[in-house]
């Protein structure tokens, strides 16, 4: 097991609606889709992707809970306790990429992006201000969807991405964002026959394979994935349907 180390929130930047980016310099060497657990001592422990990679890296924290809203508190200079990096990252298939990212799935995908110069990117959120990373990536000519049409194709980021897969040909789907999404992913990849990577969110406790709190069908998201491969995916009947409450309890998906 990582001990946590401590590092200095360096620079914050507002990303979108109740997002911001917390940059620090560490040791580390996370590759893309990996998380850390981020201690607030008295407040919470939470696990966060790592969404910039490099001398200078980065978290990309909705506000959701106490936990994070915690960390939107924080200002330049001030510490943070992590552990890790954690988990299985993505796995860079050669060919044709389709990148689809709803709300703060983003945050997960971007570095990977970042090695993919020629991916096709969806960028999808509830509303224009909830885009993420829209600057970042503006010069990858990204799609855009939002559910109310406010910027971008007026609808959900799978419609979009179904447009897509009916008009080029594409080896490998990498998703990440609310699950149910996720799911519409997993069943067009399916039914397109394209390869798929989806990173999964699951409530964890440990991190490290212990306590069972992540776990879907048998697998623990947080030392199995939270990166997961098509055949694994396929065989997750719990996947955007059933997840569990802190307490460990199974509870249905609304
Ligand atoms: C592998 C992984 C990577 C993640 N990466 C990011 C990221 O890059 N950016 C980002 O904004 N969020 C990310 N999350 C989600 C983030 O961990 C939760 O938003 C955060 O834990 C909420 O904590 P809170 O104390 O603010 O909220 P709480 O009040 O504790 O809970 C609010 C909601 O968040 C969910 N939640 C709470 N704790 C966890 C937990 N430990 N694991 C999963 N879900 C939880 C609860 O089910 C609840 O619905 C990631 C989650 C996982 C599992
Ligand atoms: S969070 Fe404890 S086993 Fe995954």
């Amino acid at each position: 097991m990582r001990m946590y180390h401590v590092v200095e929130i360096e620079e914050i930047h507002e990303e979108a609606k109740d997002v911001r980016t917390f940059l620090f310099r560490d040791s580390s060497e996370p590759k893309p889709g990996q998380f850390y657990m981020i201690w607030l001592p008295g407040v919470d422990e939470f696990p966060m992707s790592i969404s910039h990679i490099g001398e200078v890296k980065g978290f990309t924290v909705k506000k959701i809970g106490a936990g994070t809203a915690r960390m939107h508190e924080l200002r330049e200079g001030d510490k943070l306790w992590i552990r890790g990096p954690y988990g299985r990252g993505f796995e860079i298939i050669p060919g044709r990429a389709l990148v689809v990212g709803g709300g703060s799935g983003m945050a997960t995908l971007a570095p990977l992006i970042e090695m993919l110069p020629n991916a096709d990117i969806v960028i999808a959120a509830r509303t224009r201000d909830e885009l993420l990373f829209l600057e970042r990536f503006r010069e990858r000519k990204p799609w855009i969807a939002t559910d109310d049409g406010s910027l971008g194709f007026k609808g959900f980021a799978t419609q979009l991405a179904e447009n897509l897969l009916q008009d080029r040909e594409y080896d490998v789907i990498y998703t990440c964002g609310p699950e149910p999404m996720m799911l519409a992913m997993v069943n067009l990849a399916r039914k397109y026959s394209v390869g798929i990577q989806a990173s999964l969110e699951r409530y964890m406790k440990c991190g490290i394979g212990i306590c069972d709190s992540c776990s879907i069908n048998g697998y623990r998201v947080c030392v199995d994935g939270p990166v997961f491969h098509a055949e694994e995916l396929f065989s997750m009947t719990e996947l955007g349907k059933v997840r569990r409450a802190p307490s460990g309890r199974k509870e249905v998906m609304r």
